[in-house]
């Protein structure tokens, strides 16, 4: 057995885990990420692309945002189209002064390795058998790599792994509460190298939703709203385009590019939180605790405001000595959580096609689309939550 000792064991080498690491290196806070995938493969996630502001400015604060500020493409909202011939804007800036980022979740994850590579800090790729100890006395990790056991010493550990990782399940049952809805269908995505179009289009259509979205001027990122026993093999490239631009109002699916696609996969939708999001000296960040359908642009932004959270709490406790930020995480987390997690439950009902929808219920869907493109009030409620919920300031 290897033992080694440091202040935050994080757990999960994503979007949520690196920024964490990042930001506590720079508050001098030693940590270590361990993170069961190859580095390789943890670069070539496609997944978000669409940024709230409060998580732009996360990243410039990290230092990692020159990239995103050259590359990104700063948009005022995302529009909505529907019944061949309407289209809405979903307005941010209007109404809050705020706007959006388009930039890949793969560029992030690019920059914030880079970011590390530079500090040297102590990332460890293809980790296994990753297991929680005395989570509520002094916490420890043991994992195997390259056959050798370790056991890593810590004061707390950040679950920074996901929906599939180890941290959500070594809270005992009797403390947690987890709250779920899984939709009946999924996204079909697809990455082609072809130009966008110059906004981001969500699509409502009676066969289901669509949604154009961008990557960098020669890439683009669409999804239709499939079946849930799909298989990406079961669309080819001529099926996925034909869905999409029949689902599109003509005019706007005559300024699509279409080309090879270059990566295609399935992606199911669910709504899930755990509560609470600390257990002891175990802290849930991200995916780990919530998961949103992709709908509303928001998984990432909330996996971003919980590392800001944490990332607060912890220079709390290191720097100022106050467990009093340590002590308020999950509350706080948890209620931005949910305000997220019911707009993204709103924003996929109103959406898309569910498999028992009556022509009732797409007229009522008509309606509500009808009546946020003529009432500023109800668009003023929608920029609010899409824009981003408010972030209480830690410092
Ligand atoms: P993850 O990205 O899941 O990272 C967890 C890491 O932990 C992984 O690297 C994993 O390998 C590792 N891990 C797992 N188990 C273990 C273990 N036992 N031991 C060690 N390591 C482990 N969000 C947005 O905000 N905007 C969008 O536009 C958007 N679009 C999306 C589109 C799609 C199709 C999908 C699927 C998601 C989208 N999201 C979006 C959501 C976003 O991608 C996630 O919320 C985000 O990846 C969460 O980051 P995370 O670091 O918390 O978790
Ligand atoms: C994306 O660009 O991948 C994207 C954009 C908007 C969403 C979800 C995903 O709501």
């Amino acid at each position: 057995m290897i033992e080694s000792k440091t202040q935050v064991a994080i757990i999960g080498g994503g979007p949520s885990g690196m920024l964490l690491s990042l930001l506590l290196h720079q508050e001098g806070i030693d940590n270590v990420v361990l993170e069961r995938s190859t580095r390789a493969h943890v670069l070539s996630r496609i997944r978000a692309g669409v940024l709230e502001w409060s998580t732009v400015e996360l990243l410039r604060r990290a230092g990692i945002g020159k990239r995103m500020d050259r590359e990104g493409h700063v948009h005022n909202g995302t529009q909505v189209a529907w019944g061949g011939e309407h289209t809405l804007l979903f307005d941010i800036n209007t109404y809050t002064g705020r706007h959006l980022m388009a930039y890949g979740q793969t560029a992030i994850t690019e920059d914030l390795y880079q970011a590390h590579d530079a500090l040297g800090s102590e990332v460890h790729h293809q980790v296994e058998q990753v297991e929680l100890h005395e989570l509520t006395g002094q916490p420890f990790v043991t994992y195997t790599q390259d056959g050798q056991t370790h056991r890593l010493n810590c004061d707390a550990i950040a679950g920074c792994d996901g929906f599939h990782g180890v941290s959500r399940g070594s809270i005992p049952a009797n403390v947690q509460r987890n709250f779920e809805k899984v939709y009946p269908f999924g996204w079909l995505g697809i990455l082609s190298e072809t130009p966008p179009l110059d906004d981001i289009w969500y699509i409502q259509h009676p066969d289901g939703f669509a949604l154009a979205s961008q990557r960098n001027p020669m890439l683009s990122r669409y999804y239709v709203q499939c079946d849930l026993n799909d298989r990406p093999e079961d669309w080819s490239d001529e099926r996925f385009w034909q869905t999409l631009l029949e689902r599109m109002p003509p005019k706007l699916a005559a300024q699509v590019v279409t080309g090879p696609s270059i990566e295609k996969s399935i992606a199911p939708l669910r709504s899930f939180v755990t509560e609470p999001m600390r257990y002891g000296q175990l802290f849930l960040v991200g995916d780990a605790a919530h998961i949103v359908p992709p709908t509303g642009a928001k998984g990432l932004n909330l996996a971003m405001s919980d590392v800001y959270y944490l990332w607060r709490a912890l220079v709390g406790r290191y720097r100022h000595n106050s467990e009093d930020l340590v002590d308020r995480y999950s509350q706080v987390a948890l209620k931005r959580v949910w305000d997220t997690t019911r707009f993204s439950w709103w924003v996929t009902t109103l959406l898309h096609r569910f498999p028992d929808q009556t022509d009732f219920d797409l007229r009522t869907r008509l309606s509500e689309l009808q009546y946020l493109s003529d009432s500023p009030v109800a668009m003023h409620q929608l920029a609010e939550q899409y824009g981003g919920f408010p972030i209480e300031d830690w410092g």
